[in-house]
């Protein structure tokens, strides 16, 4: 049999998929993966069952239901108190994974080089890579994880096409701060032939009273930049794959392209579901920061005295929890064994960089019940005691 001569080499199986896979055979707390184990809206799931009986079940415009994204472009005004154009700016895409490889695609060409920020989301250097492009990882600063712009400036060669940054991050919980957006700002500036890919996809879980600011707010960013959403984060519906991208007409135009050879469309009585959803709930996401808030400060509360120490959490659902006055054991070796022999499943933060950094932190997602963050921090508190040697 021939055997097939790999475009993705390096790239295995995710650590998501092994870690809940560990998670499912040994019982364990599953607080590794990004999703919710409470249900979705009921009025979400009738906007559902509506859209399934009254709707179409034909391909939807190739950018998106339009009635979906005249809502978005209202909501977008709402927050950010400038408009954007439905029809020019809007693009429905199935998931921000697939607006994130479509902006890559459409402006990387072979050779150039894109700039991520480690800790990153998996699916960057994948797309980076299928653009035959190169990318050139700068780590964030630990364990602030700020923006390092010296050495995105010590970085930038004539070949750097894009950047691509994530605000509030995951896995780190950090957001990107009005200043570092200033600096990004003066950066593009500074240098014409950079774009901007921008995951915001959770925009709306932002913690302690911080406005969530989007690249797309800076003017000298917005006509290079391609802001990338998911309705999967907002709607607690992981599993429908719905996001959009907005970027200005000229990107919106060479975004489409790529779009519309990867997916075409995507489900259209999904996209049906969440506007009706929308239009009777149109403040739903002004709930989701006091939502998710009080679940990170419980299951802190729960934790705190042990030997877990937490990084700040600004935004996401996710939390990072220092283990290293428990063990010295690198943070893959022992996530695992945190899975199999205590019952509680994480995820390794060494494996969001391309050269595995370790800092000895996990990352535990707090987008659960109640009863489980219950169950996941006396598990957490046993470990501290049985493993701590102060
Ligand atoms: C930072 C980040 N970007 C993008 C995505 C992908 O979103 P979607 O599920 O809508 O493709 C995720 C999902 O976990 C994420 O955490």
């Amino acid at each position: 049999m021939n055997s097939v001569k790999s475009k993705l080499p390096k790239i295995g199986e995710t650590i998501f998929t092994t870690m809940s896979a560990l998670a499912q055979k040994h019982n364990a707390i599953n607080l590794s993966q990004g999703f919710p184990d409470f249900p979705m809206d009921e009025l979400l799931i009738n906007c559902l069952q509506k859209a399934i009986t009254d709707y179409s079940h034909q391909y939807a415009p190739m950018a998106g239901l339009p009635i979906l994204r005249e809502l978005l472009a209202e909501q977008w005004f709402e927050k950010h108190e400038f408009p954007i154009d439905p029809l020019s700016q809007v693009t429905i895409t199935s998931g921000a994974t697939e607006a994130i490889f479509d902006a890559v695609q459409a402006i990387v060409h072979p050779d150039d080089e894109v700039i991520i920020l480690e800790p990153c989301y998996d699916s960057y250097i994948p797309a980076i890579l299928l653009a035959n492009a190169k990318p050139i990882p700068i780590p964030l600063e630990f364990p602030t994880y700020q923006i390092d712009f010296h050495r995105i400036y010590q970085a930038i060669t004539p070949k750097t096409k894009a950047i691509i940054i994530n605000t509030p991050n995951n896995p780190t919980g950090s957001i990107i701060s009005h200043q570092e957006f200033l600096q990004l700002e003066k950066l593009f500036y500074e240098f014409p032939q950079l774009y901007l890919i921008s995951d915001e996809v959770y925009e709306n879980i932002i913690f302690d009273g911080i406005k969530p600011l989007s690249a797309f707010d800076y003017k000298g960013l917005r006509d290079r930049t391609f802001a990338v959403y998911s309705f999967g984060k907002s709607l607690h519906v992981t599993g429908w794959k719905i996001g959009y991208c907005i970027a200005n007409p000229h990107l919106t135009n060479e975004f489409r392209k790529v779009h519309q050879y990867v997916t075409f469309s995507s489900p259209t009585p999904l996209q049906y579901a969440i506007y009706l959803y929308m239009k009777q709930n149109p403040n739903y996401y002004t709930l989701l920061p006091q939502f998710f808030e009080r679940k990170r400060n419980s299951f802190l509360n729960l934790i705190q005295n042990t030997a877990w120490k937490p990084l700040d959490c600004s935004g996401t659902y996710f939390i990072l929890l220092d283990y290293s006055s428990l063990t010295d054991q690198n943070d893959v070796v022992f996530a695992k064994l945190l899975t199999e022999q205590y019952g509680i499943a994480s995820i390794p933060v060494s494996v969001f960089y391309q050269e595995p950094t370790d800092h000895k932190v996990l990352r535990f997602c707090f987008a659960k019940k109640d009863e489980t963050l219950k169950l996941a921090a006396e598990k957490l508190k046993f470990i501290s005691q049985s493993l701590c040697v102060e």
